[in-house]
C-alpha cells in the first residue's frame, strides 16, 4: 500500500499532533455543553474516532451517510442523505467533524438539512481544507490544515475506497491510480 504513495503530504505525527491540539480547543470551548459529534461517513470516520479521545468532555457520537457522486453526476448542491442521524439535536451543540471541505457542497447540504432542527449551536470541524475548489464558502470553526488542491488519500480518505486506513495524508503514484481505475 505504501509503494502507491508518491509523496506524503503530511506525516502521521503531525496530524496526530494537530488533531490533540484540536481536541485542547474543543475541549475548552464547549466546557459544561451538552456536545454532540457527527461525523459523516464514510471519509470522516478515522478523524472522529482520533478527535473523541482527546475531547476531554462528556460528548454524543452519532454519524450520517451521504451519497457522493462525482462531480459530473451531481446536481449542485444536492446529496442524498443515505443514513440520518439516530438522535435529536434540538437544542444541543452540534459540531459536524469532517475529513476535507472541497467544493463545499456536501457540507453545505448537510448543515441546512441541520438548521432546521433547531440546534444550540452548529459549527463544523475539518481536518483538511482545500481553498483553492470551494464553491459555497462555509464558516469552518476548527481546522487541521490548509492543503493544495490534489487528491489525497490517508486518515480516513479513500480512492476508489481504498487507502482510508493509511495513518497519514499522502498523494497516489500515478502507476497506483491507473492500476485502480483499469480494475
Ligand atoms: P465537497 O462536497 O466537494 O466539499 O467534497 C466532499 C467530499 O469529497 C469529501 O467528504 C470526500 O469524500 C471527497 N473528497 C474531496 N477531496 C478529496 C480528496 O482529496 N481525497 C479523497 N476524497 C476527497
Ligand atoms: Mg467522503
Amino acid at each position: 500500500m505504501a509503494d502507491d504513495i508518491a509523496e506524503i503530504l503530511i506525516p502521521e505525527a503531525e496530524v496526530q499532533a494537530k488533531v490533540r491540539e484540536l481536541g485542547r480547543a474543543i475541549s475548552r470551548d464547549y466546557a459544561g455543553k451538552d456536545l454532540v459529534l457527527i461525523s459523516v461517513l464514510r471519509g470522516g470516520f478515522v478523524f472522529l474516532a482520533d478527535l473523541c479521545r482527546v475531547i476531554t468532555l462528556p460528548v454524543t457520537i452519532d454519524v450520517m451517510a451521504v451519497s457522493s457522486y462525482g462531480p459530473d453526476a451531481r446536481p449542485l448542491g444536492v446529496v442524498k442523505i443515505l443514513k440520518d442521524l439516530d438522535e435529536s439535536v434540538t437544542d444541543r451543540e452540534i459540531l459536524v467533524v469532517e475529513d476535507v471541505i472541497d467544493t463545499g457542497l456536501t457540507l453545505s447540504y448537510l448543515l441546512r438539512n441541520l438548521e432546521p432542527r433547531a440546534p444550540a449551536s452548529l459549527k463544523v470541524c475539518v481536518l483538511l481544507d482545500k481553498p483553492a475548489r470551494r464553491i459555497v464558502d462555509l464558516p469552518i470553526a476548527y481546522r487541521g490544515f490548509e492543503v493544495p488542491d490534489k487528491f489525497v488519500v490517508g486518515y480516513g480518505l479513500d480512492y476508489r475506497q481504498r487507502y482510508r486506513n493509511l495513518p497519514y495524508i499522502g498523494i497516489l503514484t500515478k502507476e497506483a491510480v491507473d492500476r485502480l481505475n483499469r480494475q
